[in-house]
């Protein structure tokens, strides 16, 4: 007997209204997503509103209508591509909302239980995917020439977008003579983060040109369905996009001579070798443990990948069994998706304040209502700049969305305009510096407001200890901003050689400051004293002078005082320098305070090796331009950089003609591309390795 409810015969029904209401906007958003490519509110909002739909519905099947939006999964295509009706329909995947461990468990429970199998009965062997955050895409070969790309549809039809298909670089156009004459080979297109970044910097620069109709795109998702759709081919072609295999469509049958895959693995490894890329990540596991396992472990690496997951899809591994399984409605019984936390989600505003960096810049941030996005809750989301602030309109009390991807500070996509509350208003940079009035000034093609104030400006000062005593310049283990905070609003710490007149009492008589504490920083101060060249001159903080262009002049020019002496001319002979950087220095270096700080470090007791000049001793790869790619087996890309670096090598961005060689580790995507197409070396880390213990 079913468990009587004991709730529903004491509750009134639901409200007729408020289930129009949900379709009304479900069907909105949906038509905004799938057919305009532009969102307005984050995927969780979505699957919020349509699972509180479900859920009705569940409980009340006579509220049901046939076109309600939890009937039909997708959106109408646009009319101006030809429709494709697929040979096989496009299924979806069940989702375990559940992101903690047992949402694995649960599935694995239920495969066993829907197989038959007893607590005894061995593991079910599954294969572990990503779950890639583009659009699902279907590619069909007809005797091994791509004939046609579709996009899912609603799952029974889709848009013919051959034409934007064939321009990316990673699907094969031809297959290998052993492939099958019919074969449709699904996957996901999506956009690289890297690809992502610049492809928006471009847009960001059109607008600032003034070209009407550009716009920057809200998440790599919407620009690659943006690409995909896009009517003219030409434009979709500079919008650089990838793809990875996961499944197959219509495929000869083995009785006609088609493959005959035992397993999804060997299937997978199979496309591989008709020269479909499959990712790196995938991986057999076997039981509830190890795809828990898997989730976590991908979960770590979620940040540092070159692409957005918002999950991962256990897949039964036998054929067999998944033809034992079948479906359900629209989704197989032998596979699901595990997510992890959304990278989008809404909150509020609930101020917005400018923020004072090192060299004075003027950043406007959001105060958020505090939200969990991508794993962390989050409170504080940055808006740039004057003009990003003005293009977003973000205003207080506004509802918006804000997006945690990768190692990227959180940041307010979009405003949602219906939800503004009527007194709203909008924001305006302050012409003077919030934290020292000093005025703020915005110079000409730049594109931001900056405090005039120097180290006048409290808020500078902090920033500038900060800068100075991080792990990656001279380092002053335990200096954090608290402390930092403190010792400059007491005025303890007024320029950085204050930092080395610390002594042990001034820091044990602060806040919060117990003696073993104290005692640490001590020793600590101690320790940053021993530093290096390329470290010192880092930690100064000089306006555009990152790390490498400080290991750069530091090669070049071997002693400091040559560096501070340095003619324009002489700096523009480093590799990594430009005028920029040159007259950065130079001004740096002709004011007298700066040299004032600098002679009294110095006295204080900081310390380095001094060199040669780089001419006198060449190094191994000098000369040698290299851009690193992908995820290296066991390296991370700051450690190849640094080694390259240290060779003499120039470490870039983007592969050009100068390119000598691509770095190249597991997921390379559209650098990798490049190279092949310049013909570029492309070596891996085992490579790099070899390279530089041969000097070669
Ligand atoms: S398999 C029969 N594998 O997720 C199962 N889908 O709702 C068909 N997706 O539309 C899909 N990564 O766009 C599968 N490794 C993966 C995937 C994946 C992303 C997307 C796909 C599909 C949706 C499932």
């Amino acid at each position: 007997m079913a468990t009587p409810d004991l709730f529903s015969s004491q509750l009134p029904g639901p409200d007729p209204a408020h289930v129009a209401q949900l379709r009304a906007a479900l069907h909105h958003h949906a038509h905004q997503y799938y057919v305009l490519d532009e969102p307005q509110v984050p995927d969780a909002e979505y699957d919020r509103l349509f699972r509180e739909l479900q859920a009705i519905e569940d409980a009340h099947p006579e509220l049901i209508t046939p076109d309600s939006p939890t009937q039909r999964v997708g959106g109408k295509p646009l009319d101006a591509f030809a429709s494709v009706r697929h040979a096989v329909p496009m299924l979806s995947i069940r989702t375990e909302t559940d992101t903690e461990a047992s949402g694995a468990q649960n599935f694995d429970a239920r495969v066993r239980r829907e197989l038959g199998l007893g607590e005894d009965a061995p593991l079910v062997e599954y294969v572990a995917e990503p779950k890639f955050d583009g659009l699902a895409m279907n590619l069909r070969y007809v005797r091994g020439v791509l004939v046609q790309a579709a996009t899912r549809g609603d799952g029974e039809t889709g848009e013919d977008v051959t034409q934007n298909i064939r321009t990316v670089g990673q699907i094969p156009l031809r297959l290998p003579s052993d492939a099958p004459p019919v074969l449709e080979v699904r996957g996901e297109v999506y956009m690289r983060r890297d690809d992502f970044e610049a492809l928006n910097e471009r847009q960001r620069e059109k607008i600032a040109q003034g070209m009407k109709g550009e716009k920057t795109f809200v998440n790599p998702r919407n620009a690659a369905a943006g690409a995909v759709r896009q009517l003219d081919p030409a434009i979709a072609a500079q919008r650089p996009l990838s793809f990875f295999a996961y499944g197959l469509g219509e495929i000869t049958p083995a009785e006609q001579g088609g493959p005959d895959f035992k397993t999804h693995f060997e299937m997978l490894g199979t496309l591989k070798s008709w020269g479909f890329p499959v990712s790196a990540l995938v991986n057999i596991a076997r039981g509830a443990t190890e795809l828990i396992a898997y989730h976590q472990c991908v979960g770590q690496q979620r940040d540092s990948l070159g692409f957005d997951i918002d999950g991962v899809v256990y897949k039964v591994n036998s054929t067999a069994l998944q033809r034992q399984m079948g479906f359900v409605t629209r989704e197989p019984r032998w596979a699901v998706a595990h997510k992890y936390p959304a990278q989008e989600q809404l909150t509020t505003v609930l101020g917005i304040e400018v923020q004072v960096g090192r060299t004075g810049k003027l950043t406007p941030v959001a105060k958020l209502a505090p939200v969990f996005v991508g794993g962390v809750t989050v409170t504080n989301a940055t808006l740039h700049n004057e003009d990003e602030a003005r293009r977003k309109d973000v205003r207080v009390g506004d509802t918006v969305i804000v997006r945690r991807a990768g190692d990227v500070i959180p940041e307010v996509v979009s405003v949602l305009i219906d939800k503004r509350v009527a007194d709203a208003s909008v924001f305006t940079m302050p012409r003077e510096c919030p934290v020292c009035g000093s005025a703020a000034v915005r110079e000409e093609g730049e594109a931001d407001y900056r405090c005039t104030g120097g180290l006048f400006c409290s808020a500078q000062r902090k920033q500038a200890i900060l800068h100075f005593a991080q792990r990656r310049a001279v380092e002053v283990e335990g200096l954090g901003d608290k402390l930092v905070d403190q010792l400059v609003d007491a005025d303890i710490i007024k320029t950085l050689p204050d930092l080395y007149r610390l002594g042990f009492a001034s820091l044990a008589a602060l806040d919060r400051m117990a003696d073993k504490s104290a005692q640490n920083i001590v020793d600590a101060l101690e320790k940053s004293k021993r530093t290096t060249l390329p470290r010192f001159l880092f930690g100064l903080g000089i306006r555009h002078i990152g790390e490498a262009t400080a290991k750069a002049l530091a090669s070049h020019f071997g002693k400091l005082d040559v560096i501070m002496d340095a003619t324009p001319e002489q700096l523009l002979e480093v590799a990594d320098v430009g005028p920029i950087v040159a007259q950065s220095l130079r001004t740096f270096f002709d004011q007298p305070h700066n040299r004032e700080v600098v002679e009294q470090l110095r006295a204080c007791g900081v310390t380095w090796e001094e060199g040669e000049p780089a001419a006198i001793t060449p190094k191994s790869l000098a000369g040698k331009t290299f851009v690193i790619t992908g995820t290296l087996p066991t390296l991370s890309r700051d450690e190849a950089k640094d080694m390259l670096e240290a060779a003499g090598a120039k470490v870039a961005g983007s592969v050009s003609k100068k390119t000598s060689y691509v770095l190249a580790g597991a997921e390379a995507g559209s650098k990798l591309d490049k190279a092949l197409e310049l013909g570029v070396a492309v070596i891996d880390e085992a490579g790099l390795k070899e390279m530089l213990d041969g000097g070669t």
